[in-house]
């Protein structure tokens, strides 16, 4: 009987208390809103009262907790129209990297502005709603961290692609420039030669400048054009409890961290559920194995041009494997041994046993979820991050990469690259490695999310994981002040030396005379 009651009452203790967290991601694309609604989702099942600002209405609703909606209408459409629907998407517009840098300055301001101003938004902070944390991605859009400011509240940020140069000041992570590669630098910690650490400098700086010296600007100016008594944004910046990366030493290379940066990565892939039954009877009935083939959500199969389309077609259509290609329209003269469908339930494919390889652009999330099966990858590149992932793929071994743009993207660079990766074992055995290390944590990526939420708000702000370093500026970061006083000190000297050398010489040179003039 006693020990019952200790059991109910140590379990009542156990039992987290329900938070009020405030989600809010404008951003329209569609890998950032999955990453963003997925997180939301995770807590609201771990029993927390969910707000969640975003473009999009969920349509998977969780299962418990408390979960709202505020969809800012508006903001997708408009996204969209400037960036993506008249330009076919593969073929993108190859602007130089200054006028890209500046587009997206222009974009995300747009965005971060049209966020402040939605008038749903000007309703909440009207509200009289309290909350316990506020939770934002990290990607070009420093003024919504207002908002934890105005709700009083621990900032939680979301980095949608692991620890880089856009997250570390936040926190004041070290990110030494001589082996941290910058994001768009490549992997360039398996050759730190002059010219790559040059290069990788060099990213960094500019980098540096463009955030510190156009974005945060600009930032700050739409923070004081609607809230003008609200701090200066270099106060809000750096004002975060804790730092949710989409990362994992599986997925990304080794870095340093200071201890609020948390790896959740893969937190948004669901377990495996069963295939449905037509697909089900298509992959156990195929002895030498399937290769799933998808361009992913936001570019589509149907946009190929008829050239590539064709190709791929002819080299799918040689091949003694069945394929399941995501395709968004008819396709006549395909191959017999090509299935196509609108929509694939790729987790469910990537998990089936016969999966032999997964062609895929290269996009995080299917990048992460190949790993996740250990399904090797052939990576088609187009933009964005995918030629980073692409590159990494064929860098850690379990795959290879053929560039969409590629002058050699063709039917022979395409079957021989195929053939490789259906015959030589060691880049399923990279995949299958690489899948023993997702998996071998001590937590579920969602728990460690969950708990570390909880942490930084049972917590208060959780102040006490932030470094010191965080604060300094960056002359005594860099400890230019020390080596600067060392410096100063050692030109003292000598100058002082030069003066006691130059007296005493001068003096013996007018002794030396004057005994001179007396002999004469
Ligand atoms: C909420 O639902 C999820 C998914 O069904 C389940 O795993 C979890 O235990 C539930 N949590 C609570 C607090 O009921
Ligand atoms: C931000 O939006 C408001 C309201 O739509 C507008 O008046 C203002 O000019 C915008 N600011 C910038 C910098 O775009
Ligand atoms: C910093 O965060 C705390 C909560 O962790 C909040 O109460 C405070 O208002 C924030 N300060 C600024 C300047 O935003
Ligand atoms: C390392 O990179 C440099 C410059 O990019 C290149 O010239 C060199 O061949 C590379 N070395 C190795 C071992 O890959």
């Amino acid at each position: 009987m006693l020990i019952k009651a200790i059991f109910l009452v140590a379990t009542a203790l156990s039992c987290t208390e329900s938070y009020k967290i405030l989600g809010i991601f404008p951003m329209p694309g569609i890998s950032h809103y999955i990453l963003a609604s997925k997180l939301m989702k995770g807590l609201s099942e771990a029993g927390h009262d969910i707000t969640m600002v975003s473009p999009y209405a969920l349509k998977d609703l969780p299962k418990n907790g408390t979960f709202t909606d505020v969809v800012l209408d508006g903001m997708a459409d408009d996204y969209f129209q400037i960036t993506l629907k008249h330009v076919n998407r593969f073929e993108g517009d190859s602007k130089g990297h200054i006028a890209s840098l500046n587009m997206i300055l222009n974009r995300f301001i747009k965005i971060a502005n049209d966020t402040l101003h939605h008038p749903k938004m000007k309703q909440l902070v009207d509200s009289d709603q309290k909350f316990d944390a506020v939770v934002m991605e990290q990607f070009f859009n420093d003024a919504h961290k207002v908002y934890a400011h105005i709700f009083d509240c621990p900032l939680i940020l979301l980095s949608s692609i692991g620890p880089n140069s856009m997250v570390n000041p936040t926190v004041g992570n070290p990110q030494p420039v001589s082996y941290v590669p910058h994001l768009i630098a490549g992997d360039i910690s398996k050759n730190l030669s002059l010219y790559n650490r040059a290069k990788n400098l060099y990213l960094y700086i500019e980098e540096f400048l463009f955030i510190r010296v156009f974005t945060h600007p600009k930032h700050d100016q739409i923070i004081h054009d609607i809230y003008p008594n609200s701090p200066a944004l270099s106060q809000l910046y750096k004002n975060v409890s804790l730092l949710l990366l989409n990362s994992h030493i599986s997925l990304n290379g080794p870095q340093p961290m200071v201890p609020n940066m948390v790896e959740i990565g893969g937190y948004f892939i669901d377990p495996p559920q069963k295939l449905p039954q037509d697909l089900q009877e298509y992959m156990d009935n195929a002895p030498e194995g399937v290769i799933y083939f998808s361009m992913g959500s936001n570019l589509e199969s149907k946009d190929l041009p008829e050239t590539k389309k064709r190709a791929i077609l002819n080299v799918l259509g040689k091949l003694n494997q069945k394929v399941i290609w995501k395709f968004e329209e008819d396709l006549p003269g395909k191959p017999s041994n090509v299935l196509i469908r609108k929509w694939c339930p790729q987790q469910d494919i990537l998990a089936h046993p016969n999966i032999k390889l997964f062609i895929t652009h290269g996009g995080l999330l299917s990048t992460t979820e190949a790993i996740y099966h250990g399904v090797p990858v052939l990576a088609i590149p187009v933009f964005a991050d995918q030629p980073m992932n692409a590159a990494r793929a064929a860098a850690d071994g379990y795959g290879l990469k053929l560039s969409y743009h590629d002058p050699d993207f063709n039917e022979e660079t395409l079957t021989s690259l195929i053939n490789e990766l259906l015959t030589n074992s060691k880049y399923a055995e990279t995949a299958k490695r690489k899948a023993s290390l997702y998996h071998d944590r001590t937590m579920k990526p969602m728990e460690t999310a969950v708990y570390w939420v909880e942490y930084v708000i049972r917590h208060k702000g959780a102040t006490h994981l932030r470094v010191a370093g965080l604060n300094l500026p960056w002359y005594k970061y860099f400890l230019v002040d020390i080596v600067g006083s060392f410096v100063a000190s050692f030109l003292l000297v000598l100058y002082i030396v030069k003066r006691i050398i130059k007296t005493v010489f001068c003096k013996t040179k007018i002794v030396g005379r004057m005994n001179k003039e007396k002999k004469n």
